[in-house]
């Protein structure tokens, strides 16, 4: 199989292109590409960089360049279910914007002009990470704002049903859609999106970002 995995983070970056063999790093404008082997696998590794336009970007680069069989972007998110805890991995089964508003235009709450309101990841990997983690699955949400108290209220009246905010899965799912590139999206609860998200974030952070690793990690193996 061959998988482009997007990480905003560099904490899992390292975690994965530890282990990865016969590896060769391109340069694509700002996005710097490691790919190589891990067992039957190609692997492609990136770090996209914080935010939507980045996440966009990368998974751009990834797909023309390397077109890869699916696309992986993982990462930490605050909750915004009350049932999840730091540490906790979700799966998301669909993604949505949590700030674009062209409702103007009669268009639902989140969802760009001739695009659907939530992006699909595909059932049959969402069905493999099931069966490797006790994670929840569900909605991801994503926007360029680091979510806190005010933020989350006003995300939950749009998507009572989110389980955590992040700032570039949706970019990444929009793109891979436009390609016809199977995609899902792996996140670890690195706080609660509340007022103290800001000091906790920096805590967790390079954790949730190892498990997700592992994660991936234990889904190659077996496939
Ligand atoms: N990533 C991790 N925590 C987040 C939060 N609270 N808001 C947006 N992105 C995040």
């Amino acid at each position: 199989m061959k998988i482009g995995i997007i990480t905003p983070m560099a904490e899992e970056k390292i975690a994965l292109s530890a282990i990865l063999e016969n590896t060769e790093t391109r340069q694509h404008g700002s996005t710097t590409i490691t790919s190589g082997t891990y067992k039957n696998h190609e692997v492609m590794l990136t770090e996209s960089g914080i935010g939507k336009v980045a996440a966009g970007s990368a998974a751009t680069v990834m797909i023309d360049n390397f077109n890869p069989d699916l696309i992986v972007n993982t990462g930490s998110a605050g909750a915004l279910d009350p049932d999840l805890k730091i540490g906790d991995e979700v799966i998301g089964t669909r993604i949505a914007y949590s700030d674009v508003d062209v409702t103007a235009f009669g268009y639902a709450y989140g969802q760009l002009p001739n695009k659907p309101l939530y992006y699909e990841a595909d059932p049959a990997v969402v069905a493999d990470f099931k069966n490797l983690t006790a994670g929840k699955e569900g909605l991801i949400v994503s926007g360029d704002q680091f979510v806190q108290d005010d933020g989350k209220k006003k995300i939950l009246s749009h998507f009572p049903e989110a389980l955590v905010a992040e700032m570039e899965a949706a970019a990444v799912a929009q793109v891979a859609t436009q390609f016809g590139t199977p995609f899902i999206v792996l996140r670890g609860v690195s706080d609660l999106a509340n007022g103290e998200s800001n000091i906790v974030f920096d805590d967790f952070v390079v954790e949730a970002g190892k498990a997700s690793a592992q994660l991936l990690i234990n889904y190659m193996d077996q496939k």
